[in-house]
């Protein structure tokens, strides 16, 4: 796929899935990875470096604030700064569409003793930043984010951080289950006075954590709470990223719900915190079969499905955090299914690349799914045929590549408009898919 070039998908109906594959490097991983390297002393050499575009925004982000990077097709090498010696940027900050940059970065900032800017491409402009402002502010930072004309306690990007040396600690529960934001503040809590405390009710992805622990630094976990303390990091020298879960849930629903399929996803993440979908597939009647590689420092290993009859399932809001990224997804394996699902506390899918409730309750109905809102964040879906039609992919590269998987599903053809955006987490998607359901199958058409 061409980057910066408007695309539309055209998908037939799938012969079964065979083969396997290696899906791209975990970006939520790998973005921190070059964070972490980027405080720590020493270089630090990271592979295999996603293509992704949220990751390369990672990457000029840190190279703004003086960190030297090397980049190879396969690999990244960073010379790491230390905690206390990043620069101070020369111009605005632009994190792209990457959520994760924008916040994790804020929080990064917000320890620095210099002023720097925040700046967001339209779609993350549109994404709240309330969340991470109010605790840094609590712990003495400086934030200023656009308002909003209609809700006056939440904020937009660009932001100013005025950061400061002198941050305090604070015990804070967050309000939303978010890791980007607890991440944020555990950033900010390696320059804080004191002990930095947060406490999450419900459990979300722990890659933060982890990947500190491998820069030497002691963060502690007394049930809900997450505490750790200023300390330096020191490079962890390689690190080897796994394959990205949320980019294998794609094929491993196209696996389970096209009959007589057969695929093997091989050296994916398998972090207790990302594989609940693997569960949620599982009590749908999917034959999954995991082998975890011991000793692998973010756990990892192979994933097998093979297509059985799913039927119909309940998501329970408490589900959520740790499938947000795969709700799409299996919103179409509901879909295929027999039966009646019913999604639960849905509210975050509002603000993320789109508003993901409304594209994939639109994008499948015109597939001819009965998929309605039963309350504002809870949908309920009766599985059935799918028929191919034309739909939106609402510039979200995961709306778009569930999608796709709908398309084969459906009897007849789909097009998918708008099928560019994939590139932010996963540009090779389409000719995965290719690869593994026949060539004639999907088509990608230039749209300029
Ligand atoms: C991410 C956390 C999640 C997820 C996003 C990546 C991360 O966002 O949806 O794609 O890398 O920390 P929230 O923290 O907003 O739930």
């Amino acid at each position: 796929m061409t980057k910066g070039v408007r695309m539309d998908a055209w998908i037939a109906s799938a012969a079964p899935l065979h083969g396997t594959l290696s899906l791209p490097p975990d970006k939520s991983i790998g973005q921190r990875a070059v964070l972490l390297a980027a405080l720590a002393r020493g270089a630090t050499e990271i592979h295999p470096w996603p293509d992704a575009e949220d990751c390369q925004r990672t990457l000029e982000l840190i190279q703004a604030l003086g960190v030297a990077v090397k980049a190879s097709s396969r690999s990244v090498r960073i010379e790491g700064r230390g905690l206390h010696d990043l620069r101070p940027p020369a111009q605005e900050l632009f994190c792209g569409e990457s959520g994760t940059t924008f916040r994790l970065a804020a929080g990064l900032l917000a320890g620095q003793p210099f002023e720097s800017r925040l700046i967001a491409g339209p779609g993350l402009s549109r994404r709240p930043m309330q969340r991470i402002v109010e605790p840094l502010t609590q712990m003495g930072a400086q934030l200023h984010g656009s308002g909003s004309s209609t809700d006056a306690s939440e904020c937009y990007p660009p932001l100013t951080i005025r950061g400061s040396s002198a941050l305090k600690a604070i015990r804070y529960a967050l309000r939303v289950p978010s890791a980007q934001v607890k991440s944020a503040i555990l950033l900010a809590g390696l320059c804080a006075q004191g002990r930095t405390t947060i406490i999450e009710s419900l459990p979300t992805r722990d890659h933060t954590e982890r990947l500190l622990r491998r820069c030497g630094v002691t963060v502690r976990r007394y049930g809900s709470e997450i505490a750790l303390e200023p300390q330096s990091l020191t490079s962890p020298g390689t690190l080897v990223l796994p394959g990205d879960a949320s980019s294998a849930a794609f094929f491993a629903v196209a696996a389970a719900c096209i009959p007589n399929s057969r695929a093997t996803l091989r050296e994916v993440g398998l972090n207790p915190t990302r594989i609940q979908w693997l569960h949620v597939l599982t009590r749908m009647g999917a034959s999954i079969h995991t082998e975890v590689k011991e000793d692998a420092w973010e756990p990892q290993g192979t994933i097998t499905v093979e297509a059985r009859p799913l039927r119909g399932t309940t998501i329970e809001a408490s589900e959520v955090p740790s499938l947000i990224d795969e709700l799409p997804i299996l919103m179409v394996a509901a879909a295929g299914a027999q039966g009646r699902s019913v999604f639960h506390g849905l509210a975050e899918l509002r603000v993320k690349e789109t508003d993901r409730i409304q594209s994939m309750v639109s994008g499948l109905r015109r597939l001819g799914t009965q998929i309605r809102l039963i309350e504002p964040d809870a949908v309920d879906i009766a599985g059935g045929p799918l028929r191919g039609s034309v739909v939106e992919g609402a510039g979200d590269h995961r709306t778009v590549m569930s999608l796709a998987v709908a398309g084969l599903m459906a009897q007849g053809t789909t097009t998918i408009q708008g099928a560019e955006c994939v590139s932010k987490s996963f540009p090779e998607f389409f000719d995965q898919l290719r690869a593994v359901t026949g060539s004639t199958t999907v088509k990608t058409v230039d749209n300029r």
